[in-house]
């Protein structure tokens, strides 16, 4: 069967962890976790998953699993939502351009979007019991205002190619990077056992992950249920803007965040969580992963799974100011 020959080969020989494509479902100024019902939010976020994404998402109104009625993601199933800010070129005469995303060479045409990672326990083995998820369940990972970046799952991959691994940074390559910039975005897995959110978005959570997808250390005892480990990896082309000639004079890099952030320490994700039903549990709960049945879509499925921009503004063409900052935003 085909679905059944790509899913195995996304999945990697053990099964061991599900990889997968979520095509770009929105580009715009919302924050339905940080500063829900606000529009426009403070900065521009690229947004993954389901068709129920919008700036409020209170869940107390309801499952988004239940509404969401498409996702662009490539199991059907998936209808939570995953963002992170959106990268910029700051040109010498102080214009910014937004950067492109592509895929994952391994996940076909699909249009921009990332990987999304549900690690069971690592890349080789599925042992230990992880509890899913639950509706309206939320976390970030990472925050605007951090200065100095810490976190082992928060990294850049400069990539000499399309397959380039490893050589992870905390903060963006400060040289040109030929096939562009890959963001890496690892989510704590250990949950307090009741809260589905928190005031600050990351209390409920607790991380014990390493980085490079190796196993987690064990869950602490204020935290003590073992949840999916979710990453995300976002590639940046920024191969339009490696001319040197292009950079500042002074040689810094001129890659910039969304939030005006250029050393990138800042770097952040959002996770919406909408598995249907038993979907993620059941899943979380085979040997192999994918052994569960879960349903795909083809790609051109994903790609035509979309939502209509609530945000009225420029956000591309070459802009005077970051969206958000400054008195224009380029209209
Ligand atoms: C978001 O969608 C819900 C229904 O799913 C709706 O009640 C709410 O008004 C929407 N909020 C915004 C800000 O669009
Ligand atoms: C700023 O520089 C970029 C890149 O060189 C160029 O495309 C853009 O038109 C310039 N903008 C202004 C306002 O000069
Ligand atoms: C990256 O951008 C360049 C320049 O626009 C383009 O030629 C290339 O095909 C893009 N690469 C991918 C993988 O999309």
């Amino acid at each position: 069967m085909k679905w059944l020959s790509l899913a195995l080969a996304m999945a990697g020989s053990s099964e061991a962890y599900l990889r997968f494509g979520c095509g770009t479902l929105t580009v715009e100024r919302l924050d339905p976790i940080v500063e829900p019902g606000k529009v426009p939010s403070s900065h521009v976020h690229q947004i993954v998953g389901g068709n129920a994404f919008n700036a409020s998402m209170d869940p107390a109104k309801g499952d988004i699993a239940n509404k969401a009625t498409c996702t662009t993601c490539q199991f059907t199933e998936d209808l939570s939502n995953y963002w992170t800010a959106v990268m910029y070129f700051r040109a010498r005469n102080g214009s910014y351009k937004r950067v492109p995303q592509y895929p994952n060479a391994l996940l076909g045409n699909l249009n921009g979007g990332m990987t999304v990672y549900y690690l069971q326990q690592d890349f080789n083995s599925n042992k230990q019991k992880v509890t899913s998820f639950k509706p309206g369940f939320r976390m970030t990972v990472g925050s605007p205002g951090v200065t100095k970046n810490t976190h082992p799952g928060l990294r850049y991959t400069c990539l000499q190619d399309i397959m380039t691994r490893g050589s992870e940074t905390y903060d963006f390559p400060t040289k040109p990077c030929p096939a562009g910039i890959m963001a890496i975005h690892h989510f704590p897995a250990c949950w307090d056992g009741k809260n589905l959110d928190s005031p600050n978005h990351q209390d409920h959570m607790y991380n014990t992950v390493k980085g490079g997808f190796m196993p987690a250390g064990a869950c602490p005892s204020s935290h003590p249920v073992r949840m999916p480990q979710v990453a995300l990896e976002t590639m940046w082309n920024t191969t339009m803007f490696n001319d040197k000639s292009l950079w500042p004079a002074d040689g810094s890099q001129p890659f910039v965040w969304s939030y005006d952030d250029s050393k990138g320490s800042g770097t952040h994700g959002d996770y919406l969580f909408g598995w249907k039903g038993d979907a993620l549990q059941r899943t979380m709960d085979s040997t192999p992963l994918l052994s569960n049945g879960l349903k795909t879509q083809s790609v051109a499925q994903q790609n035509a799974c979309s939502i209509k921009p609530t945000v009225k503004e420029e956000i591309d063409g070459w802009l005077t100011h970051l969206p958000g900052s400054g008195s224009m935003s380029g209209m």
